[in-house]
């Protein structure tokens, strides 16, 4: 494992991805261009955007204005539900380069599956960004175990990465073990359970032993796992250097344990459009 200044490097399938990332949702305008540039300057390489969240022309402001060369930073954007049509996509990753003032991005996932996409013909449209350098690497989001295994074993879609909702409340062991399998990186979204995180006693009393704070010790816990990412939205500098500091935590097994025997089926991102879930795994 290679690290950078201030986090470790996940190298899956060629990937560079700082395994300590920024999320943007649902930042905009300047308040997003700061939060990023701010991101970027405490030592931040790692940036989570989507078309679906209008910030993509703020985070390309903060790409614009910062010192740090585009090369050194892991830029993650996706393409919405409703746009997945060879065409909808082609145009929705040009639109994303234009507003991110650039001609590439680290990582471009599908946001979200549906039951009525034409799988295959979405999938070689994916394949294509990479072959095209648009994309240097794809993957895919909130898709359940059966349909990676589609995607990857019947349809050779060479992903690099799933992004998922997962934290120390939501087990993700059947798509965590399969990302293992098949050298892929599991990327946790809504990693600090929004906060919730900061509630649980469990977390509180391990927070405590070690003298640090319940969201670094919610955090450590994913970055410790191989394979796994990490992409906490902090939008105050204080918040951010937090986030930073988590990386420094140290947890060991007796911490390990309590957080073990959380509950692992407390999911907080669920909208009307999300696929049958698997069965909650721990
Ligand atoms: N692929 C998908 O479908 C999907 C879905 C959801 C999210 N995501 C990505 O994942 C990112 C993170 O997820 P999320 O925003 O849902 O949830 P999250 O990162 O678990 O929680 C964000 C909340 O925690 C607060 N926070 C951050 N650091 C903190 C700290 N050290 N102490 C106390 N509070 C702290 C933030 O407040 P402040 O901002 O005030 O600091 C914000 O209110 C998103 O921004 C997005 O990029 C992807």
């Amino acid at each position: 494992m290679q690290h950078s200044a201030n986090s470790p490097i996940l190298t899956q399938h060629g990937l560079h991805m700082p395994k300590l990332g920024l999320g943007t949702w649902p930042m905009l305008g300047e308040e997003c261009t700061r939060a990023v540039e701010q991101a970027l300057s405490l030592g931040y390489r790692h940036i989570d955007t989507a078309q679906a969240y209008n910030n993509e022309e703020a985070v390309g402001q903060a790409l614009s204005n910062t010192d740090v060369p585009r090369e050194q930073i892991h830029v993650t954007t996706k393409v919405w539900w409703d746009q997945l049509q060879p065409d909808a996509m082609r145009h929705s990753m040009e639109r994303s380069l234009k507003a991110l003032q650039t001609d590439y991005v680290d990582l471009f996932h599908i946001h979200w599956p549906t039951p009525d996409m034409d799988l295959q013909r979405t999938l070689e449209t994916l394949a294509s960004f990479k072959e095209q350098g648009l994309a240097r690497h794809i993957g895919v989001a909130n898709f359940p175990l059966a349909l990676l295994r589609r995607a990857v074993e019947e349809l050779g879609t060479p992903l690099s990465a799933i992004q998922v909702e997962y934290h120390v409340l939501l087990g993700q062991s059947g798509l965590l073990d399969y990302a293992r399998q098949h050298d892929m990186v599991l990327t946790a979204y809504t990693p600090l359970a929004r906060n919730k995180v900061s509630q649980i006693p469990q977390i509180q009393q391990i927070a405590a032993k070690h003298g640090v704070l319940p969201t670094q010790v919610a955090l450590k816990w994913l970055l410790d796992q191989d394979n796994v990412a990490a992409i906490p939205k902090a939008r105050s500098q204080a918040n951010q250097l937090a986030n930073l500091g988590a990386l420094q935590v140290q947890l060991d097994d007796e911490d390990r344990a309590l957080i073990a025997d959380l509950p692992k089926d407390q999911r907080q991102v669920s909208p009307d459009f999300a696929p049958q879930w698997d069965v909650f795994d721990r």
